[in-house]
């Protein structure tokens, strides 16, 4: 099987997204046509290194590229300052020349570090994101946000750099665990809910096997989702208005991942999803989508096996007050008021600020009794 192309059409900082089968074993001819001088250093973690980065080296191997690799602990602490520190030491060390290029290899913890440290490394050197988790696929490697947490918060310090290449190789999804992929799915289904009713409509029928491994499905999954993020991020790179919208369920997760301290009890994607059926739900209160809305993702989202309902999260969870306090801690706050990106129906979100207190508080307390 071939892959498919979405291009990133920045001017002056464009590249190609390669979504298919096999992309990792075949990526260093295509890395090799990157470099003047053939060496490239890499970054991931040690989960993803037990995997994948023989293939990786040995594909750089057959290309004639040398190469060394920094493995470092998996899991978000490792998006910090003291791993920071250690890569951009690293790839000092490694001699990466202002023209050389990095390549992080890993989920969206590795990807958000290592472009970051791409970007300060001799103020900015060339990357190339080889995502491994469904997650970073549609989603963190491509768009060009990167960066790391602090005591104060997630992703407060960073910066904007795009990558010069994304390989989102679609084989290596099968050696996700069931909770990841199906974390992963749910920043897939956010993209058919922002902008897309076919795709949400084309998900409901398809998804099922996409998960059970149908190869086709998942290309065509990744690939619709990658396009949806490369049209808004050339938009708007710097989300100074479109790109909010694909935060579209994050004010709702950002609340339920604070409130679990950012645990096992609820993964990112599985708090995207949860998210996006509240931002449904409080659209339909509102008047601005029918009731059959919610009820139509919440459907999907329990068909497919995910978390669905905030009472799905395991333990205590502080009350509705407690949650909305949370929600106005998030970055995503302008001016003192609280963003969220509602819907008119399945496809078509929008970011307003005129959200009444009152009606956010009704839907969590209700969310909240079940
Ligand atoms: N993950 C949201 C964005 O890239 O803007």
């Amino acid at each position: 099987m071939t892959f498919e192309t979405v291009h990133v059409g920045l001017v002056g900082r464009e590249y190609d997204v390669l979504i298919g089968p096999d992309l990792i074993a075949t990526a260093g001819a295509r890395i090799a046509d990157m470099l003047t001088v053939k060496k490239v250093a890499i970054v991931t973690d040690e989960n993803v290194a037990g995997l994948h980065l023989a293939t990786l080296q040995a594909s750089l191997d057959a290309a004639g590229v040398a190469h060394s690799a920094l493995t470092l602990p998996a899991g978000e602490s490792t998006k910090r300052w003291p791993e920071f520190t250690k890569t951009v030491e690293w790839l000092l060390e490694q001699k990466v020349e202002r023209n050389g290029l990095v390549i992080a290899l890993g989920g969206g913890v590795i990807g958000d570090l290592v472009g970051f440290a791409a970007s300060v490394l001799r103020r900015g050197v060339r990357f190339v994101q080889i995502p491994t988790s469904l997650l970073a696929q549609v989603d963190s490697s491509v768009g060009g946000k990167t960066g790391i947490n602090t005591d104060q918060g997630k992703n407060l310090v960073g910066a904007f750099h795009q990558p010069s290449l994304v390989l989102a190789d679609t084989s290596i999804l099968s050696t996700l665990t069931e909770r990841d992929f199906l974390a992963g799915y749910g920043e897939v289904v956010k993209y058919g809910l922002l902008g897309d009713a076919a795709f949400f409509d084309w998900l409901e029928v398809n998804a099922p096997k996409m998960a059970a491994g149908d190869m086709d499905a998942r290309v065509y999954a990744v690939k619709r989702s990658v396009e949806m993020k490369a049209e808004i991020v050339m938009r708007d790179e710097t989300e100074q208005g479109d790109r909010a919208l694909l935060n579209l369920g994050h004010t709702f997760c950002h609340a339920l991942e604070k409130a679990t301290g950012y645990s096992d009890r609820l993964l990112h994607g599985e708090g995207v999803a949860i998210g996006c059926a509240l931002a449904f739900e409080l659209s339909s209160r509102m008047g601005l989508c029918s009731q059959e809305d919610p009820s139509r993702v919440r459907a999907h989202l329990r068909e497919m096996g995910m978390k669905t309902d905030v009472t799905d999260i395991p333990g205590d969870l502080p009350d509705a007050e407690a949650l909305l306090t949370l929600m106005g801690q998030d970055k995503k706050v302008l001016d003192g008021k609280l963003r969220f990106i509602l819907a008119r129906g399945i496809g078509q979100a929008f970011v307003t600020s005129d959200v009444p207190r009152e009606a956010v508080l009704s839907v969590l307390n209700d969310a909240l009794r079940g």
